[in-house]
């Protein structure tokens, strides 16, 4: 069998009877119980996520996942911020927050829930593990209305087992991210398309594709296939609202964008230097939030336009392999 990334195919255009991308609904579930206005989800990493992110893709109708390099009185007080600062436009985003597996997980959980958080995402690289299930049935003993989502996981097995073990959605990829050098130190991983294929075979709760998205074609690409949501780490590192001080250089103004098993992230949050499985680099200064995700909703739109799709649901067209010919023809090739 041959296992596929999103380069590897090319969605199919379909008969479509959509007059204008405005009225194209991209609601969505991001766990079984809470909802979106859409599929975008910023990445628990600690150049990614914290207040300003989570509140400004709250605003839009996502969510931003609250990242857990933090003390827990610390990660309390920004849920507390968020709690503070909803307002009636967005009142229906849930807030989300990380917490780890072992440790002082459950003390955090549980700060986390009472602060008002509700959905914890337990952020760990291998979440087909006994730590996790264990996680997932000390957190639900804190608050029955509190979902957990549980990953990260790359097969049909993982899934049904942390199904059965009580989570409400599945984070889904394992060494696909921008800076993970997971597969390169360990040889462990599955190519996305392959994984996300598999796994929405057998999943019954909300999948969430995270790693590896470099574009709006990608995202479109996951939820073609099924996902509920995306989960963006590069995409939406380097805009004004994700954590870090510009660094201003010669040929423009950049920010830090580190992975959360990176050196620099390690040496940043005091932890120990050990299993380092990603990278850290600088990523150019985007601007404002917003600018960035109405482009990349923008490309969503537009390719449930080319399905006929009016709304997520809708959205399944076919999907072709190409070759690396087809990959050139993609993209900008004039001779
Ligand atoms: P993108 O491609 O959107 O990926 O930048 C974001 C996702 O990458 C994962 N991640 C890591 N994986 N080592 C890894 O193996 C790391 O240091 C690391 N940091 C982030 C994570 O799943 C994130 O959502």
């Amino acid at each position: 069998m041959i296992n596929l990334t999103y380069d590897d195919i090319q969605l199919v255009p379909g008969y479509s009877e959509i007059s204008s991308r405005k009225n194209i609904d991209l609601k969505t579930k991001i766990t079984t119980r809470f909802d979106l206005q859409m599929p975008l989800v910023a990445a628990p990493m600690g150049t990614v996520c914290d207040f300003a992110m989570a509140n400004e893709m709250r605003k839009m109708g996502g969510v931003g996942c609250l990242h857990r390099f933090m003390s827990i009185g610390e990660q309390e007080s920004v849920i507390k911020k968020l709690v503070a600062s909803r307002t009636e436009d967005h009142i229906n985003m849930p807030i989300m927050a990380a917490v780890g597996a072992n440790g002082d997980f459950f003390e955090r959980a549980q700060a986390l829930i009472q602060s008002g958080a509700e959905i914890v995402l337990i952020d760990v690289a291998h979440g087909h593990h006994k730590n996790v299930k264990d996680a997932i049935e000390k957190i639900k003993t804190i608050k029955s209305s509190v979902d957990v989502i549980a990953g990260n996981i790359a097969t049909a097995k993982a899934a049904i087992d942390l199904q059965n073990w009580g989570a409400d959605a599945l984070r889904v990829g394992v060494g696909g991210g921008s800076l993970c050098t997971t597969r390169i130190k360990t040889g462990f991983g599955v190519p996305n398309v392959t994984c996300l294929t598999e796994i929405l075979k057998v999943a019954n709760v909300p999948v969430i594709a995270d790693g590896g998205i470099r574009t709006s074609g990608d995202i479109s690409k996951a939820l073609a296939l099924g996902a509920s949501t995306v989960m963006l780490g590069s995409l939406l590192a380097g805009t004004e609202e994700a954590p870090g001080l510009l660094i201003q250089k010669n040929n423009g103004l950049y920010k830090k964008y580190s992975g959360a098993a990176s050196f620099d992230t390690k040496v940043t949050y005091g932890q120990e230097i050990r299993n380092i499985e990603g990278e850290s680099t600088i990523i150019s200064y985007k601007g404002k939030l917003d600018m960035v995700v109405s482009s990349l909703l923008d490309g969503v739109k537009s390719a449930l336009s080319y399905a006929g799709a009016n709304n997520l649901k809708e959205f399944r067209p076919e999907y072709i392999q190409i070759t690396n010919s087809g990959i050139n023809e993609a993209k900008p090739h004039l001779i």
